[in-house]
């Protein structure tokens, strides 16, 4: 699709400083001069674990697993998107009707009858991959709550498959509940996005209560990746305080890509396609390959 519209500024973009200090980015720190992406590792394989993790809603959870995912792939690297959400908006995303769907995760969540391999779906993306959900899952939170070991059902499901990847980035609901608890208790690492806007802040103390209770209980080896601001307006003095907020609280958790709210990602859904190839240069595929970049660089291996 021919694009005309003018977009705004690109993302990373930097502010020159009136001296000759370091070039600074939007979250107020210096730029760090990252690597191109190495290569994928060689060898076998077991893929890192990422959850995406806010129950706050519409923060950029599901928009970033996709384009995160999409500029993961385009390293080389073999990528799984798990849609854990029973909205199904990852697998809309990705071109999927969920109505449709006769499978899904919630059928490997529930019974020994299904291969992961037959419910897990190519994208447009070459080497990125989908295991789709869709409204059942909602029945799985109640149905688990009887199950042995109910909070580590995900993660058996994924073991399966995890020699396959380099990277699974779970897309998790906004909610705390027992679906989100299995994706922390199958994840390596856990990226936050979070919206810049002042109540952003509030939910972030009951995210990390639970990440902490998940680490003592289920899964001591859980780390937290990366808090990712998203939807950001440079032009409001707003989004900038709460992002210096957020890197006062957070310092180095904070990444330095901050993705800039476009219409374009609202766009790139009714296509169901990524931002990198939907609109390959835009900013917003510019920020999803430097989160790329940034996320490979704290996770050696990958
Ligand atoms: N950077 C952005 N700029 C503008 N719109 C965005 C941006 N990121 C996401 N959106 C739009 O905001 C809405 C919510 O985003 P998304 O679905 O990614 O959030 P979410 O956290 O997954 O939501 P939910 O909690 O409901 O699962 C979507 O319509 C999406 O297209
Ligand atoms: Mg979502």
């Amino acid at each position: 699709m021919t694009d005309t519209r003018i977009e705004t500024p690109a993302l990373f973009e930097a502010e020159p400083d009136t001296d000759t200090g370091p070039i600074l980015g939007p979250t107020g720190r210096p730029l760090p001069d990252l690597p191109e992406p190495p290569p994928p590792p060689q060898g076998s394989r077991r893929a890192l674990i990422i959850a995406m993790c806010n129950q706050k809603g519409g923060v950029g959870k599901t928009t970033t697993t996709i384009n995160l995912g999409a500029a993961l792939a385009e390293t080389g690297r073999r990528v799984l998107l798990v849609d854990f959400d029973p909205q199904g908006s990852l697998s809309v995303g990705l071109g999927i009707n969920p109505h449709t769907l006769e499978t899904s995760i919630y059928n490997l969540l529930l019974t020994r009858d299904h291969d992961v391999h037959d419910i897990i779906t190519e994208s447009v993306v070459e080497g990125l991959d989908i295991l789709p959900a869709n409204i059942d899952l909602s029945a799985a939170e109640v149905q688990l709550v009887s199950e042995v070991a109910r909070e580590q059902t995900l993660k058996r499901v994924l073991a399966q498959v995890r020699g396959e990847y380099d990277i699974i980035l779970i897309d998790c609901a906004p909610s705390l509940g027992l679906l989100t608890v299995n994706a922390l208790t199958a994840a390596d690492r856990v990226l936050m996005p979070l919206e810049c806007e002042f109540f952003a802040l509030r939910g972030l103390a009951l995210l990390n209560d639970t990440i902490g209770k998940v680490q003592d209980r289920l899964n001591p080896e859980l780390g937290i990746l990366g808090i990712l601001g998203t939807m950001y307006d440079a032009r409001t003095v707003h989004s900038r305080e709460v992002l210096d907020r957020v890197v006062q609280a957070f310092g180095e958790k904070v990444f330095h890509t901050v993705i800039r709210r476009t219409i374009k990602f609202p766009e790139t859904t009714v296509a169901g396609e990524p931002i990198t190839t939907y609109a390959t240069t835009s900013p917003g595929a510019t920020a999803y390959r430097m989160l790329a970049r940034e996320v490979l660089d704290r996770c050696p291996g990958a």
